[in-house]
């Protein structure tokens, strides 16, 4: 007998080059913005962030700062990669970031599951993570189509698993098909979870 593996879900995991180069001029920039942005900071108040993210109030980070722009010129290569691993026939059309957005996350933040709708590929560049930060934890796209399947035991095989959690470092650059549900539990940490989250679509 055989047992096929069939429609798979694809995580990309990268790593920046010059990530430590970049890292200081990252979080100076990204911490300015949070401190400037009021319309930012209103929207996370409102909206019960405890932290500061750009994602509502701007669209603008790769012309705001020449380090946002270095880093969207790595990401584009980083999705260009996945798109080929994915054998996307894109024809013609480019993978191009249309939103860029500064997540950060303070103790007891937390981010609930989500998708990105209206996007092909979706991920997380990590510039700072401190010690006890949460990771990120991804959802079996089927779940919902799980009427009757049984529970999984406790120790299963990594493609078994029905959520699959994903610490990250500093560095680290993260993608997904857009589609994929996640979540960010809760903050332990005492310092700032900062990360930077972009959605692309094929244009
Ligand atoms: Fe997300």
């Amino acid at each position: 007998m055989r047992i096929d593996t069939l429609f798979p879900t694809r995580l990309y995991r990268g790593s920046l080059i010059g990530a430590r180069r970049l890292k200081p001029e990252l979080v100076k920039t990204c911490l300015a913005i949070a401190r400037e942005d009021i319309a930012g900071q209103r929207w996370c108040e409102e909206n019960g962030y405890l932290g500061y993210t750009s994602y509502a109030s701007l669209n603008d980070l790769p012309s705001r700062a020449s380090v946002f722009a270095e880093l969207v010129r790595h990401l584009d290569s980083h999705a260009k990669h996945f798109a080929q691993a994915l054998e996307w026939d894109l024809q013609g059309k480019r993978l191009t970031l249309d939103s860029l957005w500064i997540n950060v996350m303070e103790q007891g933040s937390v981010h609930t599951g989500h998708i990105h709708p209206h996007s092909a590929i979706s991920g997380t560049y990590y510039v700072a993570v401190p010690h006890g930060a949460s990771a990120i934890r991804f959802e079996d796209p089927r779940l919902t189509m799980m009427m009757a399947a049984p529970t999984k035991r406790t120790a299963v095989r990594r493609e078994n698993l029905t959520f699959v959690t994903v610490t990250p470092s500093a560095g680290a650059i993260l993608m997904w098909e857009s589609w994929l549900r996640h979540e960010v539990p809760p903050n332990h940490a005492r310092g700032n979870r900062i990360s930077l989250s972009f959605n692309y679509t094929a244009y």
